[in-house]
């Protein structure tokens, strides 16, 4: 048995972060999580940071470290999802409020202490909302970026277009400045864009199979998951919506349920038309540097009964 791979998860909770927070706390010789880097995103960081609190007391993880970072993006306007996860971020089951505090230090100086303390090369950033905590510490300490084993996000898209603009995905479209700094930084990055994420959809077999569990985390997690899909279920006429963020987490425990391919992918960030619209040369038809893996295929059943028996753990 290897030694777990170090993570920090820099998160917007939001339902489908919680379900992938819980995923890696359910995995402790896979994964060891070092800390929880909280962001402004689906809802303001006041309640990403209690929402990231509550998944960690739910998981029985009061002790894990929760930092909070930026408030807003490096130069754009906020933009929030509550449309989509509710006013809390964690709309659609009744929780405690946490009792556990954050750590009084800001995700940025965290990000860069954690990266230069670690041996290089051992801790992986698993980014779940827009990146301006990891690109306001690549601004501030640049010698941290050859120490990143890799960057592992969810975000953008290509053949599936955008979520929250026809061209741009949430994550990229909150904060493109940022992504933009991550994507011409050097480090390996894994992207799960829309086109993975929407074939993993909460459907009700699959939903059942999770319910069924019949512990307080799947109750919980199931009324999230209700509450979450009911958006995209009416926006895509789907049979359940789609399960982005545990993604991430899954592709570091099964590695092998996913494909892709190395390739260039740029931000938009001049034209409001399109800004942070992923420009993913799929086709290696520009020349342009490969700078990340974009996946595009999952066994989406494989994702499930992953998801599904370590929540079981729990
Ligand atoms: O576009 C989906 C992404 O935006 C997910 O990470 C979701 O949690 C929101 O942050
Ligand atoms: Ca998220």
């Amino acid at each position: 048995m290897t030694n777990p791979r170090k993570i920090i998860i820099d998160t917007d909770p939001g339902q489908d972060d919680a379900v992938a927070i819980l995923l890696a706390l359910a995995s402790p010789e896979e994964l060891e999580v070092l800390g929880l880097s909280v962001v402004a995103g689906n809802v303001p960081i006041a309640m990403t940071s209690r929402n990231a609190r509550v998944v960690c007391e739910l998981a029985g993880r009061p002790d894990l470290a929760v930092y909070e970072g930026a408030t807003r993006p490096l130069l754009r306007a906020p933009v929030t999802a509550e449309h989509v996860h509710g006013r809390t971020g964690l709309d659609g089951a009744e929780v405690d409020e946490p009792v556990m505090p954050v750590v009084p230090q800001h995700s940025v100086d965290f990000l860069i202490e954690t990266l230069r303390r670690e041996p290089s090369g051992t801790v992986t950033i698993c980014t779940l909302g827009p990146q301006t905590n990891l690109a306001m510490a690549l601004q501030r300490a640049p010698d941290i970026a050859p120490r990143i084993r890799e960057v592992v996000m969810m975000g953008g898209g290509l053949f599936e277009g955008g979520n929250i603009t026809p061209a741009a995905e949430f994550n990229i479209y909150v904060d493109p400045h940022a992504s933009k700094l991550v994507f011409s930084s050097g480090i390996p990055i894994v992207v799960l864009p829309l086109d993975v994420t929407h074939q993993l959809l909460t459907t009700k077999a699959r939903m059942d199979r999770i319910g069924a569990i019949g512990s307080r985390v799947s109750e919980v997690v199931t009324g999230w998951l209700q509450f979450f899909e009911r958006f995209d279920v009416e926006k895509y006429g789907s049979d359940g919506g789609p399960l982005h963020d545990p993604s991430v987490i899954a592709y570091l425990l099964k590695p092998e349920l996913f494909s892709g391919r190395v390739c260039n992918i740029e931000i938009e960030t001049a034209s409001e038309l399109t800004m942070g619209m992923t420009v993913v040369d799929w086709w290696r038809v520009t020349g342009r540097q490969a700078n990340a893996t974009f996946l595009r295929t999952v066994d989406a059943d494989g994702f499930f009964e992953l998801l599904t028996e370590r929540l079981a753990r729990l």
